[in-house]
């Protein structure tokens, strides 16, 4: 296969390719990245001479045409997105250039290109908020967002489907609770604790920290889409998720207790606004592929906890 890969200098799309590149040592990878703040190129360091680095946006029609056509691409695995709540609340325009604007280019382009197959990285963030009380969403459950990213995805997902539908365009729509793991942007949860608790310093966790999240260390996440590559129909969408969702403050007391550090440097911190209370996704047709997680969660904040630590030294 010859796979154009975006965003892949970023946390998620960095594992898949480091993982894709050995597993599948006779593809072509052509990774396109914008290079926002949240990408690391040196995180592709092990693989930089098994791929073709692009510097560009996802946004830009002859860009990605051409590298479509000149690469002979079969796939695309589209990881491009602003991906942070707090940013989408103070400005949504990066929000609806990429996440919107952006993936209709990428449908457009497969639009002229009919067989090649779009797999589309999503979130559970498009359901909104659930109650305690429930049920997992599945695949067709309506779309909530609760927030101006979660609001640009669900925009790019809905003009997928519809395309599937109009066009008949070969996709696949993945979506994923929150990763956790190496290479994340320094601005997100568990980043932001460790970076804080490492220095001694006070840990902020937004309102009484009883908001829940389903936490998925990020290689297992990469699996699933493999498995969903390689196994998946097109026209779906699959979820993803480890199946157990903990309170924030659980999780910050996880790393604390994993650097050794007291709860007593957590403080509380104005809520975030329109704070989702919990996400839960009913993974039941990714696993019917034959994927499940991995990596345990104490071995997974072990991992991450000590990727931070490295860093901070270095
Ligand atoms: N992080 C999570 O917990 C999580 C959970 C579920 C789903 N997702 C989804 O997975 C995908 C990847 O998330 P992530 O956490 O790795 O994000 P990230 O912010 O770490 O990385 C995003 C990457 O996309 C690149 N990018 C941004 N705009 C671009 C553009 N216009 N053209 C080309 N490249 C562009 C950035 O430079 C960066 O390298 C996103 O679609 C996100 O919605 C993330």
């Amino acid at each position: 296969m010859n796979l154009l890969v975006t965003g892949a200098a970023g946390f998620i799309g960095s594992h898949f390719v480091l993982r894709h590149a050995d597993r599948y040592p006779q593809d072509a990878i052509v990774v396109l990245d914008k290079l926002t703040y949240a990408a690391d190129k040196h995180f592709l360091d092990p693989v930089w001479k098994r791929i073709t680095f692009v510097k560009g946006d996802i946004a830009d029609p002859k860009l990605v045409t051409k590298l479509v056509e000149k690469n002979k691409i079969d796939v695309i695995v589209n990881f491009a997105a602003e991906s942070h709540v707090d940013n989408s609340i103070k400005d949504i325009s990066p929000f609806l250039r990429t996440n919107v604007l952006g993936v209709q280019n990428l449908v457009e382009v497969c639009k002229a290109h009919p067989e090649m197959l779009l797999l589309h990285v999503s979130t559970d963030e498009v359901y909104g908020d659930q109650s305690d009380a429930d049920p997992a969403c599945v695949p067709a459950s309506p779309l909530r967002p609760g927030n101006p990213y979660a609001a640009s995805k669900a925009a790019g997902d809905l003009l997928i489907l519809a395309a599937v539908r109009t066009y008949g365009l070969r996709a696949r729509i993945t979506r994923c609770t929150n990763n956790y793991g190496p290479h994340q942007a320094d601005e997100k949860f568990l980043p932001t604790i460790i970076r804080h608790a490492l220095k001694n310093e006070s840990v902020p966790v937004y309102g009484q920290g009883k908001q829940k999240r389903d936490w998925l260390y990020v290689t297992d996440h990469t699996d699933a889409i493999e498995t969903v590559l390689a196994k998946g129909c097109d026209g779906q969408t699959y979820l993803i998720s480890a199946g157990g969702d903990r309170p924030n403050l659980q999780t910050a007391y996880a790393v604390l207790d994993q650097l050794g550090r007291p709860h007593s440097l957590i403080s509380f911190v104005t809520d975030r606004p329109g704070h989702d209370w919990r996400y839960a996704l009913d993974s039941s047709n990714t696993r019917a592929l034959g994927w499940e997680p991995q990596v345990e969660w104490e071995e997974g904040v072990r991992r991450t906890v000590e990727w931070y630590r490295k860093k901070s030294q270095s």
